[in-house]
């Protein structure tokens, strides 16, 4: 299971990072940032119609941890801080999302997640044991 990074700059210091295979399709980031997300367009992802501040906040609300940011002309101050231990939210008729570092384990295979991971809890997913976002087309109500 091999992960897809694409980054989006805006000038050289700061970039927004999207990890596809872990968006879960909440659009959260398009209702927030409507003039930054632009599925229909491409890239569908414009950095440079918001200001770094505004993007941190809104990339800080993605659910999945799809989203999150290069920012190399922040100070070590600004650093998101690690997670002292792993939380977990059920989202009712969606996935159940941890939040902090996870050794896991899929097939003996190895993986080290950090930051927020959205897991598939309806069954639907085709990139288990992530939430693809099949839950919405399956109307998973649990
Ligand atoms: S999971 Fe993150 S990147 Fe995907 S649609 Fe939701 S807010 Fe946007
Ligand atoms: S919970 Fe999202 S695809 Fe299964």
């Amino acid at each position: 299971m091999s992960e897809i990074v694409k980054e989006y700059a805006k000038g050289e210091d700061f970039a927004v990072i999207w990890k596809p295979r872990k968006c879960i399709h909440s659009e959260i980031c398009v209702k927030t940032l409507p003039e930054v997300y632009k599925p229909k367009d491409k890239p569908w992802i414009r950095p440079e119609n918001a200001a770094v501040e505004a993007l941190k906040k809104q990339i800080d609300q993605c659910p999945s941890g799809a989203l999150t940011y290069r920012d190399s002309g922040a100070s070590a101050g600004d650093e998101p801080q690690a997670a002292a231990q792993i939380k977990a939210k059920v989202i009712p008729g969606g996935p159940v999302l941890f939040e902090g570092d996870i050794a896991l384990e899929v097939n003996g295979e190895n993986r080290k997640l950090e930051g927020s991971n959205a897991f598939c809890r309806c069954g639907a997913s085709t990139n288990k044991p992530f939430c693809d976002g099949s839950h919405r087309k399956i109307d998973f109500d649990s």
